[in-house]
C-alpha cells in the first residue's frame, strides 16, 4: 500500500493570529488535513528569537492552539503539537547546520528584514532557517503549506536536504526526503489595513478573533485615497476589494467592483459592507472557540496526543539520520 502524503506546517506563537495568517496558511492547512497525514505545530523554539517573556510565550502558544482548533483543525485527522515537545528537532538542526553554507543563510530575506527593523543579530535568528529545515525534514514531510513569504525557507530546506543526501546518502538511498511548498496563488499576500502585507510586526492587522468593536474599527480605518463619493473608483488597486474577495462570493465581489467603477458610493460604505461579511465569515469559528474554552482539558489532550504522534515519526527519522552520519 502506498504511504499517505505527509503534510506539515508550523506557525510561531509570537502574537495574535490575524486574517493574513488564516487565509495564507491556516485555511489551506486545514483543507489539506483531508488529503493525507497532517502534522501542524506551534513553533515555540522559533518564537524565542523574538519573544523573551516566558509567561507570554506560554499563553500565546495555548492561544494559537485554541484559535487553530476553532478555525477547523480536526485533531482526529491532523496532529497538533508544540515544536518543543519534540526536542530531537534541535539535534537534527545541529546536524543540518554542519552542511549549511553561511553564504546561503546570509541571503535569507527574513533575517535581513528583521535585523533591518531593529532585531538583534542573534545567532539563533541567523540559523532560524536551519531549525525550520529540521522541523520539516524530521517528519519526512511531502507538502508544506505556507504563505509566500516562507517560500525561500522551503528552498533552503530542499538545499540542505540535498546536501545531506549527497554527503551521507548511498547509491539510490536518500537520507532525507525533499519537501514541496504549497502556496495558494489567490491569497499569496493578504494586505493589511495600510495596503502593505498584513503582518503583526507592521501593526496593520485584522485579528481573526478580535472583538466586534475593535474589528469594526480596524476595517473602518483601511487606508484609501481621497476620491470623492460620487466619483468612479478603481477596484483593481483597492485593499477593500481585495479583502472582500476573501470572504464574499464571486458575484458579490463583481457587484462591488461594478459599484466602484460606477461611482456614487463612498469608501466608508464599502468598508461597512466588508466588515459585515468578514464578521459573518468567522461567526461559526467564534462559536466553536467558545465551546473549546468550556472544556478545560481539551487543548492539553489534543497537544499531548499530537506530540505522541510526532515523536513516533521523529524518532524513526532520527535513527536513520544518526546511522547515516555516524553517530
Ligand atoms: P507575521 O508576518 O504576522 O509575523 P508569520 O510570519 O508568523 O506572520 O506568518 C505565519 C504564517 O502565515 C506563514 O505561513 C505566513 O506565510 C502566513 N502569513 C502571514 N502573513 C500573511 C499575509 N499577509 N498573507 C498571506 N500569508 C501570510
Ligand atoms: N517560519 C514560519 C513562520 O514564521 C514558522 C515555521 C517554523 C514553519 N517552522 C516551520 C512553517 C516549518 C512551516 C514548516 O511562519
Amino acid at each position: 500500500m502506498k504511504n499517505p502524503v505527509r503534510i506539515l506546517s508550523g506557525i510561531q506563537p509570537s502574537g495574535i493570529l490575524h486574517i493574513g495568517n488564516y487565509f495564507g496558511m491556516m485555511r489551506p492547512a486545514i483543507a489539506l488535513q483531508e488529503e493525507g497525514e497532517a502534522l501542524y505545530f506551534i513553533a515555540d523554539y522559533h518564537a524565542l528569537t523574538s519573544l523573551r517573556d516566558p509567561i507570554a510565550l506560554r499563553e500565546n502558544s495555548r492561544r494559537v492552539a485554541l484559535d487553530f482548533l476553532a478555525c477547523g483543525l480536526n485533531p482526529d485527522k491532523a496532529a497538533l503539537f508544540l515544536q518543543s515537545e519534540v526536542p530531537q528537532v534541535t539535534e537534527l538542526a545541529w546536524i543540518l547546520s554542519t552542511v549549511t553554507p553561511v553564504s546561503r543563510l546570509e541571503l535569507a530575506h527574513s533575517y535581513k528584514d528583521k535585523v533591518a527593523r531593529g532585531a538583534a543579530a542573534a545567532a539563533g535568528l541567523f540559523i532560524y532557517p536551519v531549525l525550520m529545515a529540521a522541523d520539516i525534514l524530521i517528519y519526512d514531510s511531502d507538502i508544506v503549506p505556507v504563505g509566500k513569504d516562507q517560500k525561500q525557507h522551503i528552498e533552503i530546506t530542499r538545499d540542505i536536504a540535498a546536501r545531506i543526501n549527497e554527503t551521507f546518502g548511498s547509491a539510490g538511498k536518500a537520507v532525507l526526503k525533499l519537501p514541496e511548498p504549497r502556496i495558494q496563488a489567490q491569497t499569496e499576500v493578504v494586505p493589511g489595513i495600510d495596503g502593505q502585507k498584513m503582518s503583526k510586526s507592521y501593526g496593520n492587522t485584522i485579528d481573526i478573533f478580535g472583538d466586534e468593536k475593535e474589528t469594526r474599527k480596524r476595517v473602518m480605518s483601511i487606508v484609501t485615497d481621497s476620491t470623492p463619493v460620487e466619483a468612479p473608483k478603481n477596484p483593481d488597486v483597492s485593499t477593500i476589494v481585495q479583502l472582500y474577495a476573501l470572504v464574499a462570493s464571486k458575484d458579490e465581489v463583481e457587484k462591488m467592483r461594478e459599484q466602484f467603477r460606477k461611482g456614487g458610493r463612498g469608501y466608508g460604505d464599502f468598508k461597512k459592507q466588508l466588515f459585515e461579511k468578514l464578521w459573518d465569515y468567522f461567526a461559526p469559528m467564534r462559536k466553536r472557540r467558545d465551546e473549546i474554552l468550556r472544556d478545560k482539558n481539551y487543548i492539553n489532550d489534543v497537544l499531548g496526543r499530537g506530540a505522541g504522534r510526532a515523536n513516533g515519526i521523529a524518532h524513526e527519522v532520527m535513527k536513520r539520520v544518526r546511522g547515516a552520519v555516524g553517530l
